[in-house]
């Protein structure tokens, strides 16, 4: 494996435990038609991206030793270098029920439990030494589990920062408005995040527009605000963009932010202008929300790029 240019961080993973229960019904004896088990965390999921577009990646975090062997295959079969820290116990798993009959999902989701300040401690110095070596990108993506302080990303950003990576948060709440401060290079709120911090109401595009403006002056360089199947904008140093989607068949939307970030970090290693980056990011969201599982193609990818609208922002 070549040398790793992007570094993910998960401090809140999750297995997604998925039944297939035809005819489901809560308080009955059901029987399930399949059960399977994936790795999940937002920058698990944002490391497969990464990988499947050719990236070299290593995914650091916390995970639970009992059944740390889902992440384990998972990054043997995406070739993403394991730099997971492990802690006694499980990680938490999630529940989803689904009834292929109606096509509902139930989910049940655990909390994890409070990670011990040993761990926290080697986490740290793993992403030290990963930030000494050649990685130009690091992600800090997703939630954090209990008992770790909101300030975590904040900290986190500025050292990186320092250190003279490229730093992307995706968070939300506490953790999200902290990090801000440590100017990181992208974040990506979706619009209910953006809407969450500001504390009012974005009804209409130029309400977006300029609660992205007042994002980007609280700190981050690069701002993209995700609206789901409205697309994105984004408001860089350099003007403001809104990108549409192209029409795809929509399976499942788990993960399309994930894979909008990964799409970003590849167009910026390529060092593609901030127009191409948004195409790009659409593009690789595009895929994910159209083909959920298994790995996401290259070729495809420059097919759905060429299907975004990329529109000039005037603002
Ligand atoms: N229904 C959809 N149709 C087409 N594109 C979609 C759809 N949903 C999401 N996308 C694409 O994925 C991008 C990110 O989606 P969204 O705004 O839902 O992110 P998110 O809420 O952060 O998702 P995540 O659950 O991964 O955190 C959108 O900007 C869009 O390009
Ligand atoms: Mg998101």
């Amino acid at each position: 494996m070549s040398a790793i240019d992007i570094v993910t961080v998960t401090l809140n993973p999750a297995v997604d435990q998925t039944l297939q229960v035809p005819g489901l019904q809560l308080g009955q004896v059901n029987n399930a038609l399949s059960l399977r088990f994936d790795a999940g965390g937002k920058g698990v999921n944002v490391a497969s991206v990464l990988a499947d577009l050719g990236h070299a990646c290593a995914a650091t975090g916390l995970l639970g030793e009992d059944n740390a062997y889902i992440f384990e295959n998972q990054f043997a079969a995406r070739g993403i270098a394991d730099h997971f820290i492990r802690m006694p116990g499980a990680t938490r798993i999630n529940v989803k029920l689904n009834d292929p009959q109606t096509g509902n999902t139930t989910d049940i989701n655990m909390t994890a439990e409070e990670p011990a300040a040993a761990a926290l401690q080697l986490l740290r110095a793993e992403i030290a030494a990963l930030s000494a070596g050649p990685a130009r990108v690091f992600v800090l993506a997703g939630s954090l589990p209990p008992g770790v302080p909101a300030d975590y990303y904040a900290t986190l950003t500025r050292d990186l920062k320092v250190a003279g990576k490229t730093v992307v948060v995706d968070t939300s709440g506490a953790p999200f408005a902290a990090a801000l401060a440590g100017a990181p290079d992208l974040v990506k709120p979706n619009r209910h995040e953006l809407e969450t911090w500001l504390g009012r109401a974005l009804p209409d595009r130029a309400s977006v527009i300029e609660g992205a403006r007042a994002l980007r002056a609280a700190g981050p360089a690069n701002v993209i605000v995700s609206m789901g199947e409205e697309g994105a904008f984004l408001l860089t140093d350099q003007g403001c963009w809104h990108a549409r989607p192209p029409k795809v068949n929509v399976v499942s939307t788990v993960g399309a932010g994930d894979s909008m970030v990964a799409g970003w970090i590849s167009a910026t290693l390529q060092a593609l202008a901030p127009d191409q980056a948004l195409r790009l990011a659409t593009a690789s969201a595009a895929a994910r929300v159209s083909s959920p599982e298994g790995a996401l193609h290259r070729a495809g990818l420059a097919q759905l790029a060429a299907g975004v609208q990329v529109e000039v922002i005037e603002i």
